[in-house]
């Protein structure tokens, strides 16, 4: 028998090290690396080609149909999926501990239970009797789920190896899974990166779709969800703010679908509730004429959704002023900043600037770059934008503004929730040609176009413009 060696893997990226260290080399990660047994089944004596079977290849061309896909029941994992799952294809569910997870993963596999299909929950992380309880709150206790309490993955992988094959298995959560021919701890890099692999192999042969659920934690206690991702075909992140009640499910990777497509749920007492019009909620809550306020008109895949930028700037009491973000990205923030004092001499140094994405939204477009210059002017100068006023554009270093995608979805979204006006970028040259005309004649919004933040500065800056 070969002696039992130890090797230092990083639980956040899964490289190996050559011996302990603080923080990892390959993903700058600290305090991730651990020690573990054992070494990672290779399998042995096929190397340099010896014994293998020359490959077949084929052309690009040949009759590819589309995937059959099986619908959830739920519009918004419908839609984030792609059109439905396909048969025999991984996803993994990430996210924060405590976001909803296993909540929305219930809900999915009693949808898919009471439209006919065979689905197995497994959970290694509560007992069968607190899974009923959240059943029974949620009103699916009627389900015909599967449901067991496990962690041993042999057991599991025989069971879903023998008699009829189930139609959805659901793991919850991949970190809690143990395999007893490896050495090391659940939820090391070893277990997760072996464990997901057997039950991968298990869904192609047997054709279920497979769920993941895996943690996402910072501290590295927990082998991240990254060692899994380049297995799977899709991987889902829900996400939200602490203290809000929207949570969105965000495809990151989808080898059946588009990427960035999100769906909109907000939980509630009985569970996550599907959000068919994220606008109206985001906006639910505003104030109009308000300073330091105005309305993003953004896009998240293909869905177009308005959400509400906050700025409050405010006199520093410090030698360094204080720049906090809530749900947009800091060094963005910090290029506005700049932008604005480099080209149009209007100056922030002494200033404290808050920026908070109403509704616990994260959002990565550039097109909010607009928004986001008019809230900080609007909160600087105390002139508020209108607020029936829609905005979107991305800022150039230059000060230009420039043309984002989606334009006549945003406008259209805009129209729809009854906003009477938008600040947009001129439209391209190119594309002044027939859809312009069109767009204006149906939407009833007046159209504001800015080349440039001066503009955007004459609207809502000083009374005085500034040297520029
Ligand atoms: P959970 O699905 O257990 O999170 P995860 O599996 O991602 O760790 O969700 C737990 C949180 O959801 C918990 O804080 C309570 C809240 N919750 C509700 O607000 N309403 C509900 O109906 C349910 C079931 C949970
Ligand atoms: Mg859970």
């Amino acid at each position: 028998m070969a002696k039992p060696s130890v090797r230092y893997v990083c639980q956040s990226c899964g490289s190996l090290a050559p011996r302990w260290a603080g923080r990892c080399d390959a993903c700058g990660e600290w305090n991730t690396i651990r020690e573990e047994q054992g070494e990672e089944a290779l399998p042995k004596g096929q190397t340099g080609g010896k014994g293998g079977r020359a490959i077949r290849f084929v052309g690009l061309e040949g009759e590819g149909r589309p995937p059959p896909r099986l619908p959830t029941g739920m519009t918004e994992l419908d839609r984030v999926t792609g059109g439905g799952l396909v048969p025999g294809s991984v996803l993994l569910v990430g996210g924060d501990p405590g976001i909803g997870k296993s909540t929305i993963m219930l809900q999915a596999s009693a949808a898919l239970a009471l439209g006919g299909q065979k689905c197995l929950y497994i959970s290694g992380e509560e007992a069968v009797e607190q899974v009923r309880m959240r059943a029974g709150r949620l009103g699916l206790s009627h389900a015909p789920v599967g449901l067991a309490s496990a962690t041993g993955l042999r057991d599991i992988l025989a069971t879903l190896e023998e008699g009829a094959p189930p139609d959805v298995v659901i793991i919850d959560s991949i970190q809690t899974m143990y395999l007893d021919t490896l050495d090391s701890a659940p939820g090391t890099v070893s277990q997760v990166r072996t464990g997901a692999h057997e039950l991968i192999r298990s869904a192609k042969k047997r054709g279920f779709v497979l769920f993941l659920i895996g943690h996402v934690t910072k501290d590295g206690q927990l082998a991240g969800p990254r060692v899994m991702e380049h297995m799977v075909d899709c991987v889902l992140y829900f996400e939200g703010e602490r203290g809000h009640p929207f949570r969105i499910l965000r495809a990151v990777k989808n080898r059946f679908g588009a990427t960035d497509e999100i769906g909109v749920f907000e939980m509630s007492d009985r569970g996550l509730v599907e959000v068919p019009n994220p606008s109206a909620l985001f906006l639910a809550e505003r104030r109009g004429n308000v300073t330091g306020s105005c309305v993003f008109a953004g896009v998240e895949g293909s869905r177009p959704m308005l959400v509400e930028i906050q700025a409050l700037v405010s006199t520093s009491a410090s030698g360094t002023p204080r720049r906090a973000v809530v749900g947009w990205d800091s060094s963005r923030l910090a290029m506005i900043l700049a932008v604005l004092e480099a080209r149009c001499g209007i100056s922030f140094a002494g200033n404290d600037v808050y920026l908070n994405v109403a509704g616990g939204l994260r959002i990565q477009e550039p097109a909010a770059d607009l928004a986001v210059a008019t809230a900080l002017l609007s909160a600087r100068f105390g002139v508020s934008a209108p607020a029936d006023m829609a905005i979107f554009g991305e800022i150039g270093l230059s000060g230009e503004i420039r043309a984002v995608s989606h334009r006549d979805l945003r406008l259209k979204e805009a129209a729809k929730l009854g906003f009477a006006q938008a600040l947009l970028p001129p439209r391209p040259r190119g594309a002044r040609k027939g859809g312009a005309s069109d767009a204006r004649a149906r939407d009833p919004l007046a159209l504001k176009e800015v080349g440039h933040i001066q503009d955007v500065a004459l609207l809502f800056g000083p009374a005085e413009p500034q040297a520029s």
